[in-house]
């Protein structure tokens, strides 16, 4: 049975754990599906990840829609959650329904906005009106990298963590079902979880969320760019994508590849 806002809401309820990871094409979003990972994200960090972009700026709505369906097809159980690209749901609530609109009808099951003010809450509210389930994003929030002046850990201070909180009360009653928390202090997380009724998924927001999400390259270590403290590697993809190439390349060139039993 597909996970849906109930049995999200059901986990914060019963003070169950669920996982987020994200995911970019249909295999990976099949073989994660079936790991048994809750919610599948198809964040904008494939900008980085899979387009290789120095940031998340640089990808739009077309390409979200192309993403969102190759992970659709692959998740036969978990929530699909596509991530808005930057400038898509900012300039107008008209524009903010329609594209987010288009990823439902590309499969998601869900959209993920970022940040805070009374035009996000404003779209919030229009979103789930019109039947589409909001995750908020609070905290850092990599599309204001460069009003944030870098990446940097939010929520630092009592006042901080108390802002957020405020912020993030105003997004649940605007009807957001899920909240990211992103780079903030442990401390600052628990006391923002423990004081929401919707459940709050961390990334880099300590042991203390309702949820953990990472991304899927970090995790497979596939990407090499960077690794934020946060993330934890469980493989080396990266080492067995290049020997599995120099191995073909060797037997290309040697002419063990293919094989008698490989050719018609
Ligand atoms: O873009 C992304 O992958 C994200 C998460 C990791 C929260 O926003």
């Amino acid at each position: 049975m597909r996970v849906t806002v109930n049995t999200i809401q059901k986990f914060k309820d019963n003070n169950e754990k669920f996982s987020v990871l994200t995911a970019y094409d249909y295999s990976t979003a099949k073989y994660i599906d079936e790991a048994g990972i809750d919610v599948i994200l198809i964040g904008d960090s494939l900008a980085m990840t899979a387009l290789g972009y120095e940031t998340t700026h640089s990808i739009g709505t077309a390409e979200m829609t192309i993403f969102t369906k190759a992970v659709a097809k692959g998740a036969n159980r978990a929530m699909v959650v596509t991530d808005m690209p930057f400038m898509s749901y900012h300039a107008d609530i008209a524009s903010a329904v329609r594209n987010c609109g288009e990823m439902i009808k590309c499969g998601a099951n869900a959209v993920k906005i970022e940040g805070y003010s009374e035009h996000i809450l404003d779209v919030v509210k229009r979103l789930v009106e019109s039947g589409i389930p909001v995750v908020a994003h609070l905290g850092f929030t990599p599309q204001f990298l460069n009003t944030l002046g870098g990446y940097k850990i939010q929520g630092k201070t009592k006042e901080a963590a108390e802002e957020i909180l405020r912020q993030a009360k105003d997004l649940q009653k605007a009807g957001a079902f899920a909240l990211v928390l992103e780079m903030v202090p442990e401390e600052s997380a628990k006391y923002i979880t423990e004081n929401l009724k919707i459940p709050t998924i961390s990334c880099g927001a300590g042991r203390y969320c309702d949820s953990q999400v990472l991304v899927c390259d970090d995790v497979f270590g596939k990407f090499d760019g960077f690794k934020p403290k946060f993330a934890r590697k469980y493989g080396d993809m990266k080492s067995f994508i290049i020997d599995c190439a120099k191995k073909f390349d060797a037997d290309v060139k040697n002419g063990t590849f293919p094989s008698e039993d490989e050719v018609f």
